[in-house]
């Protein structure tokens, strides 16, 4: 393809503009989709159009393990009280977060990397909530003018002429009204803070606050920016859950790490367009170390794991077979404890799991991803016990009845490859995030989402502002699909597995699957997000707004 002073995407993004997708198509410019690869685990990552990395690359496996701490963030402190328009009559509860540059070694025999953390540390500290109480949170971007990682100026949102640095937090799984959700285009830059807040009105859950400004939120959070928020409520806290110090965020992710201690992020060979469309590191981090150990006593301990990577998913399980047994999943308590072999964790997604160390003083045991270690756990006995033997039930869930759904919206996940089959852009509903809105619930209203996936790869889908439960994952033809656009099953609908019972706010749309969710959209009236959690689609065209209109 000859290249006037244009990327290869900008060329597409322009003919699409002007010609419509099925005629780019027709022009053989464009595929739909990609071959579906039939190990849904399979991520792909064979991409051709991946530039080899200019420095030299850290190799995780040469490393000695378990010799720094497991980080375990802090708790945030508020600094005062205010009151707030939104809450007259009360003084709620202030805190300050401020996102800076900061350095810390991600291993002991590693050189320190340059990272962005709020309050100068990634994870940033836990920022704890009560049902009920509401709290505000001033965002405070105190970063360099410059970013360090490469941005893509081709990409809608992050172009040449918008400042390098900026940033907008939003707390992920949090009912928020529009103003304090972190809108990707409500941006603002280094000097420049935001007062959001926040009315804890909903369920004990594990969210995480992140970054998610326009075009640049898989650097942001690459470089550091995300932290966790737990909701607490009454109901969990009778249940004897264990707590304090035996409650402990993990937060995964993955990285490339040069031998100079820097963050590689990659890039493709098009220097115009470095987007890739995909990410995945060899250094798996857990709360921002490399092999770190905990000491813990014999005891239960709840660990909320939280994959917080761009792109990799995380399959977990215990050296010593022992299974997690997960309590909750993005939206709080399941409705009854679930011991599992084995937890699997696509990007966004959260699991709380309880483990038992009891009866296992002087042994070590590790926490491992697809085999490989990622944290290790001593067991030494300090002579404290449980307290509260294990519910056997926790909570109850409702199953929301497809019949009260008042409209079923079928929304595809696409993929736009150029004639080389590569990927140059991720669309949901066929639509660029700057089409003009056409998810528009209505405030209270029961809908269900047929989120029909036409790519060979997984996306985490994730719907701000609403709870959903996952109604069922159907096989389809995606050849009647691309020939009439309809949809035709081949196949059993199949229902969903025991650990996607809960609530959630991120669900896994398979290839070749049509997965449907079903929610009430409850919450302020206003324009909100959903997108794919795969940071790279998100920040290339796989997210769009939607409108939450009053009740009629
Ligand atoms: Cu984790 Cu739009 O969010
Ligand atoms: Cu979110
Ligand atoms: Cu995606």
């Amino acid at each position: 393809m000859t290249r006037v002073n244009l990327s290869r995407r900008q060329f597409l993004r322009g003919l699409i503009d002007v010609v419509g997708v099925a005629a780019a198509a027709d022009m053989g410019l464009l595929a739909w989709s990609a071959p579906i690869h039939h190990d849904a685990g399979v991520q792909r990552m064979a991409m051709p159009q991946l530039a080899a990395p200019n420095v030299p690359l850290v190799n995780p496996m040469t490393l000695a393990r378990f010799v720094d701490p497991l980080p375990i963030p802090p708790l945030a402190q508020p600094v005062g009280e205010r009151t707030h328009a939104a809450y007259p009559g009360r003084r709620l509860p202030y805190y300050r977060m401020e996102m800076r540059a900061f350095r810390t070694p991600l291993h002991r025999d590693l050189p320190p990397t340059p990272q962005w953390g709020y309050q100068g540390m990634s994870p940033g500290p836990t920022l704890q909530a009560q049902r009920g109480e509401p709290l505000l949170v001033e965002w405070i971007n105190a970063l360099p003018q410059e970013h360090f990682l490469p941005i893509d100026h081709s990409i809608h949102g992050a172009e040449r002429e918008k400042p390098a640095v900026r940033t907008v937090a939003h707390v992920h799984g949090a009912r928020v009204p529009a103003d304090s959700d972190g809108y990707p285009e409500d941006w603002f830059t280094p000097g420049h803070s935001a007062l959001y807040h926040y009315p804890n009105g909903q369920d004990a859950a594990t969210l995480w606050y992140h970054d998610h400004a326009m075009g640049i939120t898989r650097l942001n959070l690459y470089a550091g920016l995300f932290g966790a928020y737990v909701m607490r409520d009454p109901h969990e806290q009778a249940l004897g859950l264990p707590d304090g110090d035996c409650d402990l965020p993990l937060a995964l992710c993955d990285r490339l790490v040069g031998k100079d201690g820097k963050l590689y992020y990659p890039v493709s060979d098009d220097p115009e367009a470095p987007w890739v469309s995909e990410c995945n590191g060899n250094a798996i981090l857990c709360n921002g170390k490399l092999f770190p150990y905990l000491e813990v006593e014999p005891r239960r301990y709840r660990l909320r794991l939280m994959n917080v990577a761009n792109t990799r998913f995380f399959n977990l399980t215990l050296s010593n077979g022992q299974p997690l047994v997960q309590v909750a999943s993005d939206q709080g308590l399941l409705a009854a404890p679930l011991p599992r072999k084995q937890v699997t964790l696509y990007p966004a997604e959260r699991a709380d799991v309880v483990v038992d160390f009891a009866g296992l003083d002087g042994k070590d045991i590790e926490l491992r991803q697809q085999g490989d270690a990622i944290l290790q756990f001593r067991v030494r006995d300090r002579g404290r016990r449980d307290t509260a033997a294990m519910p056997t039930a926790l909570n109850t869930i409702e199953r929301t009845p497809p019949a009260t759904a008042v409209r079923d919206r079928v929304l595809t996940l696409g993929e736009m490859d150029d004639a080389g089959g590569r990927p140059t852009m991720m669309m949901l509903g066929g639509k660029h995030w700057s089409a003009p809105i056409t998810e528009d619930p209505r405030q209270d209203s029961v809908e269900i989402w047929s989120l029909v996936n036409l790519t060979g790869d997984v996306h985490p889908v994730h719907l701000h502002l609403v709870r959903f439960q996952v109604l069922e994952r159907r096989p389809f033809d995606l050849f009647a699909w691309n020939a009439t656009r309809t949809l035709k099953y081949t196949g059993p609908a199949q229902p969903p597995p025991p650990e996607e019972m809960g609530w959630k706010d991120t669900v896994r749309a398979d290839p070749g699957m049509v997965t449907r969710i079903i929610t009430r959209f409850e919450g302020e009236p206003g324009r909100y997000v959903w997108h794919c959690h795969l940071l790279e689609h998100e920040d290339n065209e796989m997210m769009r707004p939607f409108l939450l209109r009053a009740r009629a």
